[in-house]
């Protein structure tokens, strides 16, 4: 039997055209022209019947490269950021080996640090400052620990961590002499942002991806950078020896050549739009944002007082309203069942349907209750 989560998926898909997707932190304010122009031009050239250079398109790398000046080295080109993550995971870890952690996470890592043996030590970070601390990260290494994981901005609660912080995390890797998986898939959308390669160069896995920044993630295109043998020892995983997609490679150098000129509108409006729930949140009792605001485009919004589970939530603003977020169960262990989460990078008419629709869905779902949630 499908999950329920599974039967959310295909709903919306089934009814793409008319849903506001605020479920994946997708971004859908990238102004489409060039990217749309470099696809014709790709198809048109029928470039799709040939394998890619295997190592990437040498322009697009220069661009990636350039666009993470501070680590001082080539990427390494994936079928997104996803694959990066598993080859990383799959290279450097084996059983018995632990990976400290946080809970709320992106899960989907830490499955794949299972996948390869070892596990997570998942610190509780449901509670101020929502991010991992330093200290606290220092006396959870232990003799098993081999990797320290960095998610920067977090997904889901769109915390972040300021440059001495990320410089301290760094320090606590080289001198434990660990890897440090730095995820900084959202980085675009956090200001002032630090990347841990810049402290713990030898140790640090840098995992990048224009799914989020450059709104493409449909085009699964990604990558990771890492300094010499720890690069050949990941890369030696990779699956993808014929290269990466072609078109996503053409739609990606568009998006990377042009997004000086619009990165800018796209964090201001993300920034606006998450102004407008926080608004919307305010005025519906029992709901909160423990983080606000976020640095990235997504953050959470904890239910747990209006005694609805969060996957009620989600069906309700789904099917009565096709305005799609998305319960916290996938992203915690511990706390999924307080929040949901929702992404922001949308058109602002798609806010103002989040802005209709959650009351709305909030106050139904009472009315109905206590059959919602059994307390
Ligand atoms: C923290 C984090 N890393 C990686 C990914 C996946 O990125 P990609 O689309 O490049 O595979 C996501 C997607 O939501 C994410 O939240």
């Amino acid at each position: 039997m499908a999950s329920p989560s599974a039967d959310a998926f295909r709903f919306a898909h089934e009814h793409r055209q008319d849903v506001a997707w605020l479920s994946q932190n997708t971004n859908h304010l990238v102004p489409p022209g060039p990217i749309e122009r470099a696809l014709e031009r790709a198809i048109r050239e029928r470039r799709y019947e040939g394998y890619p250079l295997a190592t990437g398109d040498p322009a697009l790398l220069d661009l990636v490269a350039r666009d993470f000046a501070a680590i001082g080295e080539r990427p390494f080109l994936t079928g997104g950021g996803t694959e990066a993550l598993y080859m990383t995971t799959r290279a450097l870890l084996g059983p018995g080996d632990e990976v400290v952690a946080s809970d709320p996470s992106y899960l989907i890592i830490h499955r794949f640090v299972e996948l390869a043996g070892a596990r997570t030590r998942n610190l509780d970070i449901y509670a101020p400052p929502y991010r991992l601390a330093p200290d606290r990260i220092a006396e959870a290494i232990g003799p098993r620990t081999k990797m320290l994981l960095l998610i920067d901005p977090l997904n889901p609660l769109g915390s972040g961590y300021p440059r001495e912080e990320v410089r301290a995390i760094a320090e606590l890797a080289h001198d434990h002499h660990l890897y440090l998986l730095n995820d900084v898939t959202y980085r675009d959308f956090s200001e002032g942002h630090a990347l841990a390669a810049e402290f713990a160069p030898e140790e640090t896995v840098t995992i990048w991806s224009v799914s989020k920044n450059c709104g493409l993630a449909g085009m699964r295109i990604g990558g990771f950078f890492a300094r010499g043998e720890l690069a050949r020892s990941i890369a030696r995983f990779n699956t993808n020896d014929l290269g990466v997609n072609v078109l996503a490679q053409a739609a990606a150098r568009a998006a990377m050549e042009t997004k000086s000129a619009w990165i800018g509108d796209v964090v201001r409006q993300t920034r606006a739009n998450g102004a407008r729930i926080r608004e919307v949140v305010a005025g519906v009792p029992g709901t909160s944002l423990p983080v606000y605001p976020s640095r990235a485009n997504m953050m959470v919004i904890d239910v747990r007082e209006t005694g609805l589970t969060p996957e009620a939530v989600q069906s309700e603003m789904l099917y009565q309203h096709r305005v799609f977020v998305r319960a916290g169960n996938y992203l915690s262990a511990q706390y999924g069942d307080r929040f949901v989460r929702v992404s922001f990078s949308n058109s602002p008419a798609d806010i103002e349907r989040f802005a209709r629709a959650f009351p709305a869905a909030i106050a139904a779902l009472r009315a109905r209750a206590p059959a919602a949630r059994a307390t």
